[in-house]
């Protein structure tokens, strides 16, 4: 288990006053104009070095990105911080916001630093209005102490940073659709390339990096990129903020380390499975996008990248979905698939389309009111969207299919065999 001198953060549960005072009373923003002055070359190296992925869902190198980042722009260069936060299962970057704001807002500004950029802007879900209150709450005492603005923290580097307020769309958490959005358009994704850092808000060089992502860059810089990189795997380094929810006895937010066993994970932190480990049925690893996990991978398989790449699935937004035997499965993705259809933003056909072929079949399929062979022909239509839409949408949504057929066809067959042998006077 992790120990709690290693956490980043130490106010998840709002124990703790979260205000400038208390924050800084718990390390943060110590020294950081001296960070600042070590460059850019070092901010980028240093996060490089730390091995930190981003933790909005795909895993990208934290540090690689911000080095895409123009060393020379004639336009002005921002970054862009994704709260959007709407993957269902996922609620950490909540608590962070609403327990450890300053994390966040420290973080932009040394992100900034390191990518030359002269402002920042938040996307906040709009659902997130207590949250929303409390981020603006300490941008503004940041301002009033000189951390923001300009010559931020004495260091001679301007940086503005601002907030903005979604309108409750999931498709506002792809980047692309993202940029629209604050752009004041239909969140509509945009094809890449160009990508966010030659091309991104409002034209200009840009990136783009989720909540915990950012939180977590002040305590790497002042503890150092060894540190962090000694938790997990090679290549799945850090601590990582871990949501777990469903048939589990104590449903919670949780900062571990890497690369631990997803059974540990849940029997240490979340009270263990409802009825016990041998009544899981099924686990969703990294929120309702990724694959789902029968119970034989689900009893050994380590939680980070790589070690959920290899099962088929993938980390995501590390959102842990516990079912137990009670769970209709095949109900439970019919209704995850219904979300997707809803959330289509409508504008390729093959996931304006298909998402609705889905959610319909699947509704068919746990009645039992379907063919044998119609299971195929979803597995089809997850096919025709996956790798055929601007984002990765169409992939989000594909994916929680795939996962059932690979590990419940059974359930499936049964189900549409036990209604194929239901007499007619009985319905
Ligand atoms: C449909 C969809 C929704 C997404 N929603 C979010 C979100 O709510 N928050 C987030 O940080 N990333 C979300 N992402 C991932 C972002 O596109 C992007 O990869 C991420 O913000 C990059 O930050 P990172 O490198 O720090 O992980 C979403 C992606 C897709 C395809």
């Amino acid at each position: 288990m992790l120990a709690d001198k290693d956490r980043v953060f130490t106010n998840l549960y709002g124990q703790f006053d979260w205000t400038l005072k208390g924050a800084q009373a718990r390390g943060d923003w110590d020294g950081t104009k001296d960070l600042i002055l070590k460059g850019r070359d070092w901010l980028v190296n240093e996060v490089k070095n730390s091995g930190l992925r981003g933790r909005g869902g795909a895993g990208f190198p934290t540090g690689l990105k911000w080095s895409f980042m123009p060393k020379q722009s004639d336009r002005p260069c921002y970054l862009v911080v994704n709260a959007d936060e709407s993957e269902p299962g996922t609620c950490k970057d909540r608590d962070i916001i609403r327990n450890d704001p300053h994390k966040l807002v420290e973080g932009c500004l040394l992100a900034g630093a390191a990518m030359g950029a002269t402002a920042g802007y938040i996307y906040i879900r709009g659902e997130f209005y207590n949250e929303a209150l409390n981020l603006q709450a300490a941008i503004e005492q940041a301002y009033a102490a000189g951390f923001l603005g300009k010559n931020a923290c004495g260091s001679g580097f301007d940086f503005d940073l601002y907030l903005h307020r979604g309108a409750g769309a999931y498709i506002c958490g792809e980047e692309m659709g993202l940029l629209e959005s604050l752009e004041g358009k239909p969140g509509k994704p945009r094809l890449k390339p160009p990508f966010p850092a030659g091309v991104g808000l409002f034209g200009c060089p840009s990136t783009v990096n989720n909540v915990e992502t950012l939180a977590v860059v002040p305590t790497i810089l002042r503890r150092g990129a060894p540190w962090f990189a000694s938790f997990g795997r090679p290549k799945n380094e850090g601590t990582k903020v871990f949501c777990i929810s469903g048939h589990v006895n104590k449903p919670c937010n949780v900062e571990e380390a890497m690369s631990i066993p997803l059974r540990e994970l849940i029997e240490t932190h979340a009270g263990g499975v409802r009825g016990g480990w041998d009544n899981l049925l099924a686990v969703i690893p990294g929120g309702s996008s990724m694959p789902v996990l029968s119970k034989s991978i689900a009893d050994t398989i380590l939680m980070d990248f790589d070690a959920l790449r290899d099962a088929k699935s993938g980390l995501g937004t590390a959102a842990i979905v516990v079912m137990d035997k009670s769970t209709d499965i095949i109900k439970a993705f019919a209704r995850i698939a219904k979300f997707y259809k809803h959330e289509s933003c409508g504008q390729c056909t093959p996931c304006r389309e298909g998402t609705g072929w889905m959610w319909r079949m699947l509704e068919r399929i746990a009645k039992g009111d379907a063919d044998i062979s119609d299971i195929d022909l979803l597995q089809t239509v997850t096919t025709q969207i996956e790798g055929h839409t601007i984002c990765a949408f169409g992939e989000g949504a594909a994916w929680p299919v795939q996962g059932l057929i690979r590990h419940f066809r059974p359930e499936m067959e049964k189900r549409i065999a036990e209604r194929g042998a239901r007499p007619m006077a009985a319905e």
